[in-house]
């Protein structure tokens, strides 16, 4: 059985059984980037449009590297560098995407529902790369996918997303991939970084970090946007700092085996020091490698290739 899907909009909704499979799939894809040649042939012949309409560098490296070690031809469009600067609209840009025969899609948009429109407009499988403040579901589950690797689950597990949870598309992501997986998920930050109706989440929320890292096995820190101080939405870089900056001190909460993670590009000494960006039970870099797995497994379920007879033990 494959996925439920032709297209990776949301973890929101998406059943468990798609959860895992791609979990699961993730770590076949794991253990050929530790080969000599990291390259196999799956996705031979489909062509894959990475369509970034905002900045990213871990993200689109990311689908880049997973879509050439799957042996896909790959195009990768800046809107920086298009004909968006000539005033195109979107419609009549994907319209002419299509006309090119794309197979798959990968779009990162500022606009929340823009990979939604676009499996209204093309017969390409699309994969959301992060759609305004919606969700970022690969983010998601390559951080579900770390989390599992080291302590074997995610059912029972405690974890807590810090920072602008109300802006953040990674922690939307991250709550619905856990929650369904079984984790009990808590966030916290500013009052006014905090969703509207957070209740919805069916998390706990804390405004205290002290208070809401005891008993913790994963935190997950989220980047400070820092134009959002311009906002009014925080007084200070110092004061977000001394109230919910991670510190080697608050660490000490936490249940023994904890875990650090962050989602990049990091705002160090702001919203984490240095010392618990590179201490010890920080994966922060595992988590970017992780990613390339999981966007293998993203792309090889949704494309069909687990349907077809494909033979993951020889390389390219
Ligand atoms: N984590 C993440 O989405 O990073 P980029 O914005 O660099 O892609």
């Amino acid at each position: 059985m494959g996925l439920s899907t032709r297209h990776l909009l949301q973890l929101e909704g998406a059943p468990r059984e798609d959860l895992n499979l791609i979990l699961d799939t993730a770590e076949s894809f794991r253990e050929i980037l530790d080969r000599p040649i990291k390259k196999v042939p799956p996705l031979r012949g489909k062509t894959v449009l990475n369509l970034f309409y905002e900045p990213s560098t871990r993200t689109r490296i990311s689908f880049e590297l997973a879509e050439k070690r799957l042996s896909a031809d790959t195009i990768s469009f800046s809107a920086a560098t298009s004909s968006v600067k000539k005033g195109e609209t979107l419609k009549d840009t994907v319209r002419n995407i299509e006309a090119m025969r794309i197979d798959m899609v990968v779009v990162r948009h500022s606009s929340a529902g823009v990979p939604y429109y676009l499996t209204q407009c093309l017969e390409a499988n699309i994969v959301n790369a992060g759609d305004g403040a919606h969700e970022h579901p690969t983010q998601g589950l390559l951080d579900i996918f770390t989390i599992r690797r080291k302590y074997k689950k995610i059912d029972g597990l405690r974890v807590l997303l810090v920072g602008d949870i109300r802006h953040s598309r990674v922690a939307r992501s991250n709550i619905w991939g856990l929650k369904t997986l079984g984790a009990s998920v808590a966030v916290c930050g500013p009052t006014t970084l905090l969703p509207y109706e957070v209740e919805r989440f069916g998390v706990d929320v804390y405004t205290n970090i002290d208070e809401a890292m005891e008993g913790v096995d994963v935190v997950n820190i989220l980047r400070i946007q820092l134009e959002r101080q311009q906002a009014g939405l925080f007084p200070s870089q110092r004061e977000y700092t001394n109230l919910f900056g991670i510190t080697a001190e608050r660490l000490t909460r936490l249940n023994p085996n904890y875990t650090i993670m962050h989602p990049g590009p990091m705002n160090r000494g702001v919203e984490i020091t240095n010392e618990v960006a590179d201490g010890p039970a920080s994966v922060i870099l595992e988590q970017v490698t992780n990613g390339q797995a999981v966007r293998m497994a993203v792309l090889f379920l949704l494309s069909g290739a687990d349907k077809r007879e494909t033979d993951l033990t020889k390389t390219e």
